[in-house]
Parts: C-alpha cells; sequence; structure tokens
C-alpha cells in the first residue's frame, strides 16, 4: 500500500464544499456524542489522525487528557507535528499492530481502511476496562463508493465500505454495546458510540 503522501492537498480540500460541509457536520456530531459520553479519559487515541484534524477538538474538551495520534503515514505524522505537536503525541504505525491501552479511542473516517473483524479486535486489545470509542466512517452511499474507487486505486490498498449492521454483528459477540447517529445520507457517513461491557 501506499500512504498519503502529501496532507496539504488532504487538507485543503476539505476547504471546500462539500468536504467543507461534511467535516464540519461529522465534527459537530462526534463532539456531541464525546460529551453525552460523560467520563473523564487519562489516555485519549486518535487512529489514523491523518494532519490532525482532531487533535485541538479533543485537547478543548479534556484539556487534561494525554492524547495519541497515530497514522501509517509519514508526511501525515509530520505535518501533524508541525501544526499541534504541543497538544498531543503522534507517532507513525500501523494500527493493525499497535499496542496500548487507552480511555477513549476515536476513529474518523479511518476505519474504511481496516478488515472489519481485524479492526475490532485491536479496538478490544487497546481498550482499558470500561473504556469507549467512537468510530466516524462512511458507508455504501454512492459518493463514498465512488471516493472508495478512486482513493483505492491512488493507494493501490484495498478499501472497506461497512453499514451500522456489519459493525452490529462483530461488535456483540465482542461483547461491546453501540449507538448508531447518522450525520449524511448523501455521504453516507454515520457515528458509532460504543462501549465496553468488559
Ligand atoms: C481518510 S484519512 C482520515 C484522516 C483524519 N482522521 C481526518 O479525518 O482528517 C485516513 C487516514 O488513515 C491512515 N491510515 C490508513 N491505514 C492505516 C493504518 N493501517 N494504520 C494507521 N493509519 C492508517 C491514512 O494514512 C490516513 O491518514
Amino acid at each position: 500500500m501506499l500512504t498519503y503522501k502529501f496532507p496539504w492537498i488532504f487538507e485543503l480540500a476539505f476547504k471546500i464544499p462539500p468536504l467543507l460541509i461534511w467535516r464540519k457536520k461529522s465534527l459537530k456530531t462526534l463532539v456531541r456524542a464525546i460529551r453525552e459520553l460523560s467520563i473523564q479519559p487519562h489516555k485519549i487515541l486518535d487512529i489514523g489522525c491523518g494532519a490532525g484534524v482532531l487533535t485541538p477538538v479533543i485537547k478543548k474538551l479534556y484539556p487534561e487528557a494525554e492524547i495519541f495520534g497515530i497514522d501509517n503515514s509519514i508526511d501525515m505524522i509530520n505535518f501533524a507535528r508541525m501544526r499541534y505537536g504541543n497538544l498531543a503525541e503522534f507517532k507513525v504505525i500501523n494500527f493493525l499492530g499497535y499496542e496500548g491501552s487507552y480511555d477513549l479511542i476515536i476513529g474518523f473516517y479511518s476505519f474504511e481502511f481496516f478488515p472489519l473483524f481485524e479492526g475490532i479486535k485491536r479496538i478490544k486489545k487497546l481498550l482499558n476496562p470500561g473504556g469507549m470509542c467512537i468510530i466516524v466512517t462512511t458507508g455504501r452511499a454512492p459518493f463514498s463508493i465512488l471516493h472508495r474507487f478512486f482513493v483505492s486505486k491512488l493507494l493501490r490498498t484495498e478499501l472497506y465500505l461497512y453499514s451500522p449492521s456489519d459493525f452490529y454483528k462483530f461488535l456483540v459477540e465482542e461483547n461491546f454495546s453501540l449507538r448508531t447517529k447518522i450525520i449524511s445520507e448523501i455521504e453516507g457517513s454515520y457515528l458509532l458510540s460504543i462501549k465496553s461491557l468488559g
């Protein structure tokens, strides 16, 4: 697989509609969902953090928490470090082999890169008892199918589009409870609030 090479182009795309509007809406939904968790996490992990878009958002919600961003693209991580290295620790790491323990894990448009079962098993390994996880991802809407086609060709990798019911099946088996919120019908994005039941 190739990795994301040009973080500034990636971020530039989000300055223009419709991506600008969708990202704003997703961030708003994410912030609301995090507030509803009513937890005080000490360690927070941002999976596939990219250029660090979530870092200031998380820092504002939890100023005392330690924030870690991981991504397998060195260019994304360097860009994130340059922008928000004072707010979080960023590491170049493949999520699927990552070890650690966190109270809150967030995957913001990164689960499209992971085989579902492997991704969920890894979340289970990384979450502390009573920990929570929020995943924001895209489903099988026409825009996302098209987007997946181009990105998978560009990065020469498999990309996955899951529906909430795909997550339900695996998460219940792994002893998680979850709630779904639809974000955008056009983009097909939705948010999952996931709680480990032990
Ligand atoms: C669509 S981007 C989202 C970035 C960021 N969360 C955002 O919303 O701006 C997906 C990110 O996941 C990263 N990624 C893909 N596969 C990964 C893996 N196996 N481990 C860690 N990061 C990965 C990519 O490098 C990319 O930065």
